[in-house]
């Protein structure tokens, strides 16, 4: 059995692939390694899952789908792909949105029409967002409430990406499903969010950016949480049967709305140094508060998240000094 992990490079990538690797699994991970951010990192994190002989890697982008095809088209041995391989990031999306539309939009096609070449396949896991609860002000956003007021360019583009995955469940029998990821952290993580960010500039003595004047709530999600959550749900996959769609989609969050403040002062007391604070206005294509149901998940494959955000915050500013103490 062999599972493909698209985006191996990225932070959850290299998280999934690392646990299956350790447990045993064959694992091929294809990434473009893409310079959205230091190519460095992405090649680091390479470098461990390459300690592991069951491990192979292709250079690739899931937009070419001449080289996609070339590379994975008759591997009929991959039975599990967890597709990762995005163009991420919310405020990103309004300055570069034809990335969005290559990597998410014909990308995601691109993965789709592999998953119709693979004989074997059995269950398809693709990262969607908690973005896609746009306009939303309902708490906590649960699966069943519709999601049709995206805030910005990724938002629609992982909107869209559910519906595509929908029509292919539906057309070619494909077990497939969503997980709405909130705002993932954790040691290896990426140099474009909050926590890496920061971090950063508070060591830098530089001030830190707060937008909305801290008035921001989000459901931090540990990155082992989301191992394990991805990993449960992979192996059980929704039901072929008659009449019935094999596609779904779960929220994969903590279960709580944390101040962005106290995510500053978690930071700030880790590393025992005062942020300069510089608050800014609410940015376009920006959501204000985000809070996970997750009964359904927890209900079907028994996700649990185990990681409060004083817990993991720390875990992420220590492996961050660690990575950069050069
Ligand atoms: C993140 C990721 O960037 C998306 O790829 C992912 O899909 C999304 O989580 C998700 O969970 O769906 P976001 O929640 O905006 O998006 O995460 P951050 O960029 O880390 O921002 C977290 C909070 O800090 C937000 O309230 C944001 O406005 C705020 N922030 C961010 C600042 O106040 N200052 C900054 O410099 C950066």
């Amino acid at each position: 059995m062999t599972i493909l992990v698209t985006g191996v490079a990225g932070f959850i990538g290299m998280h999934v692939a690392e646990t299956l690797l350790a447990g045993g699994r064959k694992v091929i991970g294809i990434d473009n390694l893409n310079p959205y951010y230091d190519v460095k990192l992405k090649k680091d994190r390479l470098n461990r899952l390459d300690l592991y002989s069951n491990f192979t890697f292709y250079e690739l982008d899931i937009s070419d789908r001449a080289a996609l095809y070339k590379a994975l088209g008759d591997h009929s041995k991959i039975s599990l792909i967890v597709h990762l391989a995005a163009q991420a990031g919310v405020r990103h999306s309004l300055t570069r949105p034809f990335d969005y539309t290559a990597a998410n939009i014909t990308g995601f096609l691109t993965i789709l029409e592999l998953c119709r070449q693979l004989e074997n396949l059995k269950h398809v896991v693709y990262a969607s967002s908690s973005s896609v609860y746009g306009a939303n002000t309902k708490m906590p956003f649960s699966v069943s409430q519709t999601t049709d007021s995206p805030l910005s360019l990724y938002a629609a583009t992982k909107k869209a990406n559910e519906l595509m995955a929908h029509s292919y469940a539906h057309l070619y029998d494909i077990p497939m499903t969503g997980l709405r990821f909130f705002t993932v952290y954790g040691p290896w993580g990426r140099p474009d969010m909050a926590y890496w960010r920061f971090t950063e500039q508070i060591m830098k003595g530089k001030p830190v950016h707060i937008y909305n004047h801290g008035d921001m709530k989000r459901d931090f999600t540990y990155i082992d949480d989301v191992v394990k959550g991805i990993l449960e749900v992979l192996v059980n996959p929704p039901e072929i049967k008659e009449g019935h769609v094999p596609h779904r989609v779960y929220n994969i969050g903590n279960n709580r709305a944390e101040r962005l403040l106290d995510f500053v002062e978690i930071i700030e007391k880790t590393l025992g140094v005062g942020a300069k604070r510089e608050f800014m206005p609410m940015q376009p294509g920006d959501i204000k508060e985000t809070y996970a149901d997750i009964d359904p998940i927890h209900r079907d494959v028994g996700y649990e998240p185990a990681t409060s955000l004083d817990e993991g915050l720390p875990k992420f500013v220590n492996w961050y000094k660690e990575y950069n103490k050069g």
